[in-house]
């Protein structure tokens, strides 16, 4: 008899595997891009400063309070203050399933969707579900505006 059946069924698990690494990858690649270059213009808005042009003033600093943060629509992007006059942005997509991170718990940006928590210095995921940190988004503090860098 034939002996084509392990063969065949090898190779559609295979690509049935290869399908399954294929969103894992693109779920990872739009949300955990670290820090681009200056070439990301027109994105979704997962991997940073969601498409603003460098130079929008984000908000003020005294609206930040030390160790808290002030969260924003458009461009969606959190902004912390984790030490008085230190202050830091990350996008606001959650890497888990991409909602938008709302608030403050215990000194970490929470995601109230799942529960997934990050550190406010360094957006690292340190709590809950989600695989990896939120992108940093480069800012500029230049007297009391926060804006894009
Ligand atoms: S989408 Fe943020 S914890 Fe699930």
């Amino acid at each position: 008899m034939s002996t084509e059946h392990p063969l065949s069924r090898r190779r559609f698990a295979a690509t049935a595997s290869a399908g399954l690494a294929l969103p894992v990858l693109a779920a990872c690649g739009s949300g955990d891009s670290g820090s681009a270059s200056d070439s990301s213009s027109s994105g979704s808005g997962a991997g940073g400063g969601a498409g603003a042009t460098p130079g929008t003033v984000l908000t003020s600093t005294s609206d930040v309070e030390v160790g808290g943060a002030v969260f924003l629509e458009e461009p969606s992007v959190v902004i912390t203050q984790p030490a008085k006059g230190e202050f830091k942005a990350f996008s606001r997509t959650c890497t888990h399933q991409k909602c938008p991170v709302t608030d403050i718990v215990d000194g970490k940006i929470h995601c109230s969707c799942h529960g997934s928590l990050f550190d406010m210095t360094t957006g690292d995921n340190v709590g809950g579900p989600a695989p990896s940190p939120l992108a940093e988004v480069s800012i500029t503090v230049e007297g009391d505006n926060i804006t894009l860098a």
